[in-house]
């Protein structure tokens, strides 16, 4: 896809991380939480179309296992393939830092995130009953994986 640039996400990108990360989720991630990750040099990446900024991702890496810890797009530029483009760039990350499986948790209710999971080869493993604060409660998380490595 023409026009995509991948930055690596610096403290001082927060606010603008924050814009996108309150406009797309029920439950955002804080301020901590981006800066927690972005310390102790979890990669965190920034996605822009031209100038645009219009996602973001964090992923954690420890030994041979990695962890998708967030993928956002904004709104108005979702459903165009840039998530896609998003997780295979970080996926690419994790084999470079010499991960051989990632896992992520998923809402059972965001179909978006599972259907774009499940189109890049993630497999469901297991479920985390009410894992998630939810608006009436709580709500179970699917647990999947993908492996980097034939
Ligand atoms: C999940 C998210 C990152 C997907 O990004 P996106 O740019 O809209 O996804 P893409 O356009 O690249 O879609 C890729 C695939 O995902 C699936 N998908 C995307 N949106 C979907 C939807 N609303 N319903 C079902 N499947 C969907 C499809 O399989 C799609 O492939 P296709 O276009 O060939 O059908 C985006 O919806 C988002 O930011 N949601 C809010 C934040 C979030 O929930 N993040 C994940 C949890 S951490």
């Amino acid at each position: 896809m023409t026009g995509l640039r991948y930055q690596p996400m610096l403290p001082e990108d927060v606010d603008a991380v924050l814009e996108v990360e309150l406009a797309a989720f029920s439950h955002p991630w804080t301020r901590g939480i981006f800066l927690d990750c972005i310390k102790p040099g979890y990669e965190c990446w920034l996605l822009f179309l031209d100038d645009q900024q219009v996602g973001h991702t964090v992923l954690s890496v420890a030994g041979d296992e990695s962890h998708l810890l967030n993928i956002t797009i904004r709104p108005q530029n979702q459903k165009a393939g840039l998530g896609a483009a998003l997780l295979e760039f970080i996926i690419e990350r994790a084999r470079q830092r010499g991960a051989e499986v990632t896992f992520l948790e998923v809402r059972a209710s965001n179909l978006a995130a599972a259907g774009l999971y499940e189109s890049f080869g993630f497999n469901e493993i297991g479920r985390r009953p009410d894992y998630y604060p939810a608006a009436n409660g709580k709500e179970d998380a699917l647990v999947m994986a993908y492996s980097l490595i034939d």
